[in-house]
């Protein structure tokens, strides 16, 4: 019997076959690993952040994974915009669905030069991750401030003509609501909630923090209740849509994403599971809806 649920959902002029969408630099840089998402069963990828000139990152050790979280210190390890455009070009020519093309930079200058090349291989939206530092404004995030988030937001706007573009929140902010509003006003097309949150961890028997860079980014289960009051509150206060990212593991996790708020949900972390893919995760969220009477995405969303 053919199913009466309808898991597909719009999103800023993107058609997604269901709401789950491959988190940036989960899978890193490559096509390849965009087009595996979306033969695990994504109903959109996103690629890894990337800059205008190539990164190393951090030093080893970057990543510690454990059953309630990640704690990751990749460092935003890319190989600059210009092989990055290669692998959207690339990925765009085969894959079904939405492409999202991840860029980030320092100052206003190289967001407008990564933005500007990264439109030309084409991607269904741009989505500009502002959580790093703004050389101009003592090297705060540009994350942090209203004035910055909506410059950025503004700028790459004008260069990404008729491509949706995506702003990435972080949490480790005051107020994530006023960012996101100043971003929606600024023009953005949708927003993603939320990046890593702000963490270390310390090996008390070697009396010395894990990570070679000290300090990381924290996601995955344990962060999911972190994101779902971002995306309940920022969905209550804009009109645009929203990705929400943070924890979601399974399709029960994804309900929930949903009933706070957001349009689609972002899946990075939870790929690393054992018997966790987007199949699993669709399958169960498909069975949660029909087991519970829901017959399309939006009825999810809580009433207040
Ligand atoms: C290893 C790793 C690398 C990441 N790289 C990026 C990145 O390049 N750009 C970005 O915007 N977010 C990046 N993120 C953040 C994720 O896209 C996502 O926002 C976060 O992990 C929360 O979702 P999750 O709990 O489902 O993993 C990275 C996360 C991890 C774990």
């Amino acid at each position: 019997m053919a199913s009466k649920i309808d898991l597909s959902v719009d999103l800023a002029r993107l058609h997604l076959r269901n709401p789950t969408v491959l988190a940036s630099g989960i899978w890193g840089t490559n096509a390849s690993l965009l087009l595996r998402a979306e033969k695990s069963g994504a109903g959109a990828v996103t690629s890894k952040s990337c800059s205008l000139n190539p990164r190393t990152g951090h030093a080893n050790p970057t990543i510690v994974l454990n059953e309630h979280y990640c704690i990751n210190a990749v460092g935003l390890s890319n190989p600059g915009v210009e092989l990055e455009s290669e692998e959207i070009r690339e990925a765009k020519s085969n894959c079904s669905v939405p492409v999202i093309a991840s860029i980030f930079a320092h100052s206003i200058q190289d967001f407008e030069a990564v933005a500007q090349k990264i439109a030309e291989a084409k991607p269904d939206a741009i989505e500009i991750n502002i959580s790093c530092p703004n050389v101009s404004n003592e090297g705060r995030m540009f994350a942090c401030s209203t004035a910055d988030s909506s410059s950025v937001t503004a700028r790459v706007k004008d260069i990404a003509g008729s491509t949706p573009i995506f702003v990435k929140l972080s949490p480790n902010v005051s107020d994530i609501v006023s960012i996101a509003k100043s971003v929606e006003d600024s023009g953005a097309d949708g927003i993603i909630a939320i990046n890593t949150v702000s963490g270390m961890i310390i090996d008390a028997y070697a009396r010395k923090p894990v990570l070679t860079n000290k300090f990381g980014g924290v996601s995955g289960p344990a962060i999911k209740p972190v994101a779902l009051k971002a995306v309940y509150e920022i969905s209550r206060a804009v009109q645009i849509p929203i990705i929400g990212t943070g924890g979601v593991t399974t399709g029960i996790d994804a309900a929930e994403m949903l009933m706070a708020g957001a349009a689609a949900v972002g899946i990075g972390t939870a790929l690393s599971y054992p018997g966790r893919s987007f199949g699993a995760i669709v399958a169960e969220l498909e069975s949660f809806m029909a087991e519970n009477g829901y017959s399309g995405i939006k009825q999810l969303r809580l009433d207040e």
